[in-house]
């Protein structure tokens, strides 16, 4: 497995595949990697491409007294596991690589950057939208494969690849969870023993309200009334939103009856985590 570290050195490396006959597959990444970012990679391999991955913590993408700093990172664990997949190459470049000296162009995705976690965290989905675009522009990936926990990230970039005119298929990834039901996430490290157990409430709501969709329920506020109230009946939790949005537009509705997000933030002592799920009315009701 070859680790670039240029800009460059990926130029070459994805040209030597297209000499080669092969697709490009791509998954970028912030490392510090859990199943969840394997199964993007499996995919992507199973897809039939040469499989690139990109590790990258992004600081455009942290505001000001986030996690950018102590963000978990292990480059040499991540390796491995990326090996033991079948990667074929990291892309893995310091800031100074990505964002030289006299840097200025930022990206932003209007409509879909604000609600959620952009009304939480302001310029977010611009560091998210232009790191993208960049790493997009220097892999030139056949296709590029997302994460559906990031659900408005995944919203925010199939909607930049489609402003742009990127030639790039977007391949969203289902949820990878723990046994007991929590969604697999880097931040999950920052969590103690108890916010650990007491974070599982969170995708108890989530099939809740998936339950209470299937059982005919169409009002959306009674849906996130019910996964608020959940989430606050555990101590441990400090609720940042939960909403109930049109899955493509990300915005509220008051009605299940079409895709429809249950998106939630929380927070538990130190780690702030996302969850979501999609509810649909079934065909014939
Ligand atoms: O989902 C992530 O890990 C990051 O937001 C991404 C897409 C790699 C951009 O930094």
């Amino acid at each position: 497995m070859e680790i670039l570290r240029t800009v460059d050195s990926v130029r070459q490396w994805v040209r030597a595949q297209r000499e080669a006959g092969r697709a490009v597959h791509f998954v970028p990444t912030m490392g510090y990697f859990h199943e969840g970012h394997l199964s993007l990679m499996r995919r992507a391999q199973h897809d039939n491409g040469a499989v690139i991955v990109s590790i990258f913590v992004n600081p455009l993408q942290f505001g000001a007294g986030e996690d950018y700093n102590r963000y978990p990172r292990d480059f040499e664990r991540d390796r491995q596991m990326a090996q033991s997949v079948g990667v074929e190459a990291i892309f893995y470049p310091d800031v100074a690589e990505m964002y030289p000296a006299g840097y200025q162009t930022e990206v932003r995705v209007k409509e879909l950057s604000k609600p959620l976690c952009g009304r939480s965290r302001p310029g977010h989905f611009e560091g998210v939208a232009t790191v993208v675009l960049k790493l997009f522009n220097i892999v030139t990936p056949d296709r590029a494969y997302f994460g559906m926990k990031d659900y408005q990230q995944l919203r925010v970039i199939q909607q930049l690849v489609r402003d742009m005119n990127l030639p790039i298929e977007i391949v969203p990834c289902p949820i990878v969870r723990e046994p007991d039901g929590l969604a697999m996430s880097s931040r999950n490290v920052y969590l103690t023993p108890e916010e650990r157990t007491a974070a599982t409430v969170l995708y108890r709501s989530l099939q809740w309200a998936q339950a209470q969709v299937e059982s005919g329920e169409r009002d959306a506020s009674q849906l996130r009334e019910g996964v608020f109230q959940r989430i606050a009946a555990e101590p441990l939790a400090r609720i940042d939103y939960v909403e109930v949005v049109d899955a493509e537009t990300l915005q509220p509705v008051e009605r299940i009856d079409r895709p429809t997000l249950i998106a939630l933030a929380v927070f538990f002592g130190k780690a702030r985590l996302i969850d979501n799920c999609i509810v649909a009315p079934a065909a014939g009701y």
